[in-house]
């Protein structure tokens, strides 16, 4: 199957252990793995993106907070339960857009605040360690039943167009939008598979292309500029990608060029997808307007790679996501079912089933 390896993991055990992680800014030229024994570790590889994808920060907010929570096991419980609701705090500040971050954070937080008071430290902090693992495990069974669904939407022979990451990396081992296209040639349908390059950090050069091609899944690179012709070019059947937050109504943020393929695919009649588990739903903000929006530094924009490629003293408009409207997206595929039409009322029917 994948020769991927995975995007994170735990090594050990709660009371000694660490997270270990896959350091994407790395790939794909070498592979090399970041051991993250401080919380700190983990933050700072959160905001650099050795770790991105929203369900793959989700996790590692989870482990890091347990790994920040470490060296106070031997304190009073108490002290123990304040310093946690710091910590996460701390690192729910990491990056802003994703919603899976604080998703994550807040079930450790919400585990923890029901657990009985009489409970010394140490347990406390091994219940949220086997919390942090569940979270894993249940996203990885979330990835397999959303490749299920998308893969259906995919007849032999389609073309398909994805934009940033959203594959083994971006998630526990399978992956989201790109999941459903793994599940598709695994189930023997040859699609044709079309990978923007997503400037500015190149996650679909850089890492979509590479695990395509670990699975011997031919793909074809294009300049994000080129979509649209492409679309126009008759060779585009569907667009598959994945998201970092759905507010109650389906509008949708995600990687920043997904608006333009949206409205591209919307043009030229291709049906749109998002992919994205329930714990991308947020259902407190009503609308899009009220997602927060990442910005990120000019030089990711100014530089490619460490080559300095604009005018010294240029101004830059560097926003890491934008907003789909749900209007413009003909379904998206969670693991509870595809939400179709996508409406407040659906999205609540579908992410309401058990
Ligand atoms: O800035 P990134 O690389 O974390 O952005 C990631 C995306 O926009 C993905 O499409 C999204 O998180 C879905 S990942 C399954």
């Amino acid at each position: 199957m994948s020769s991927v390896p995975a995007t994170l993991e735990w090594v050990g055990d709660a009371a000694t252990g660490h997270l270990r992680l896959l350091d994407q800014t790395r790939l794909p030229h070498q592979v090399v793995f970041l051991d993250c024994r401080r919380l700190d570790d983990v933050y700072q590889a959160i905001r650099r993106l050795s770790v991105r994808g929203a369900p793959a920060i989700g996790m590692a907010a989870a482990y890091g907070l347990v790994v920040g929570l470490q060296p106070h096991r031997t304190a009073e419980a108490e002290a123990f339960r304040r310093q946690a609701h710091l910590l996460a705090q701390h690192l729910a500040t990491s990056r802003p857009t994703a919603v899976n971050l604080t998703w994550a954070l807040q079930r450790l937080l919400t585990l923890l605040d029901g657990l009985p008071r009489e409970l010394p430290a140490d347990e406390l902090h091994q219940r949220l360690w086997e919390e942090a693992r569940s979270i894993q495990h249940e996203d990885e069974q979330m990835c397999r039943q959303m490749a299920e669904f998308g893969a259906e939407l995919l007849a032999d022979g389609t073309g398909v167009l994805t934009h940033c990451n959203t594959g083994a990396l971006a998630a526990s081992r399978y992956g989201t939008a790109l999941g459903c296209i793994f599940r598709a040639f695994e189930q023997g349908k040859r699609l044709r598979v079309f990978v923007d390059e997503t400037r500015p950090l190149l996650q679909g050069a850089r890492l979509t292309a590479w695990e395509l091609l670990q699975r011997s899944i031919p793909a074809t690179l294009l300049c994000d500029s080129a979509a649209a012709w492409l679309m126009r070019s008759g060779q585009v059947q569907a667009v598959l990608v994945g998201a970092d937050r759905i507010a109650a109504n389906g509008d949708t943020a995600n990687k920043i060029g997904t608006y333009a393929v949206a409205l591209a695919a919307r043009e030229h009649g291709v049906p749109f997808y998002m992919v994205a588990p329930s714990s991308t739903f947020d259902l407190s903000l009503a609308a899009g307007e009220q997602i927060p929006i990442e910005q990120r530094s000019a030089e990711e924009v100014t530089h490619f790679g460490s080559a300095h490629v604009a005018p010294e003293g240029v101004e830059v408009f560097n926003p890491a996501f934008d907003v789909t409207p749900a209007r413009w997206i003909t379904a998206i595929v969670c693991e509870k079912g595809v939400i179709r039409p996508v409406t407040t009322e659906r999205i609540a029917q579908v992410l309401r089933q058990r």
